[in-house]
């Protein structure tokens, strides 16, 4: 399949603790065929290698992906931006991305989306996504939270994105922290309009 003809999501990830939701959501996205349009801040980078090590850097993440997730992710493909270059193909409306998570989102960039900053790659991405009424899902973590933080999200839901904080719920008796991730992933392929099979849907019951 050529990569224009994939379903295209854009995925940015920043400098928030939980680098593990980062890489379970490329690996679902890939698994499923999506051509990913990534860009990470320099913290990002920073994050995916304190918390995963040095064989999630940036530069090794497909192998990284291929190894802790299997070879189902080459179904799909990935295209690494530069934060810095907001010329690139995601940083206009007429780009064919269907939309665009940040996972995990920092406070500071939490906050930059909400007043339509621009400054960087990333920001801009979700700026278009929220000026074309596409979807835009942002994964916040921080805890405890300030009030400026609270507002942003309400600004940011107020502009359109979803916010989907990184918190992983427990009626699924997770055994793992890959359990954990599975299913905020889940939560974040659903909300990006795909099917997901990291964690079984609730079925009810008393
Ligand atoms: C180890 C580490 C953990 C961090 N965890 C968080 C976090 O969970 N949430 C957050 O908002 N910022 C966190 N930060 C701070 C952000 O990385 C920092 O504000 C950075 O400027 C964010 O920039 P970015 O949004 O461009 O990635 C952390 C920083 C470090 C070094």
């Amino acid at each position: 399949m050529a990569g224009e003809r994939r379903p295209s999501v854009a995925i940015g990830i920043t400098g928030a603790s939980g680098a593990l939701y980062a890489t379970r959501t490329l690996a679902a996205l890939l698994e499923q065929g999506v051509h990913v349009e990534l860009v990470i801040s320099d913290y990002g980078r920073r994050l995916l290698r304190d918390e995963l090590g040095d064989a999630a850097a940036v530069d090794q993440l497909l192998p990284f992906l291929t190894d802790r997730y299997g070879g189902g992710v080459s179904a799909g493909s990935i295209n690494v931006h530069s934060n810095r270059d907001l010329g690139a193909t995601i940083a206009s409306g007429s780009h064919g991305c269907r939309g665009m998570a940040i996972v995990p989102c920092s406070m500071k960039t939490l906050a930059a989306v909400a007043h339509g900053l621009s400054r960087n790659l990333i920001e801009r991405a979700a700026d278009v996504m929220l000026k074309e009424r596409r979807t835009l899902v942002l994964v916040p973590r921080e805890t405890p939270m300030s009030l400026p933080a609270l507002r942003n999200m309400v600004t940011a839901a107020e502009a359109g994105a979803m916010i989907l904080p990184a918190m992983p719920a427990f009626y699924q008796h997770p055994k793992t922290i890959d359990d954990l991730a599975s299913f905020l992933a889940g939560k974040i392929l659903n909300a990006l309009g795909f099917e997901q099979r990291l964690f079984e849907p609730w079925k009810g019951g008393e």
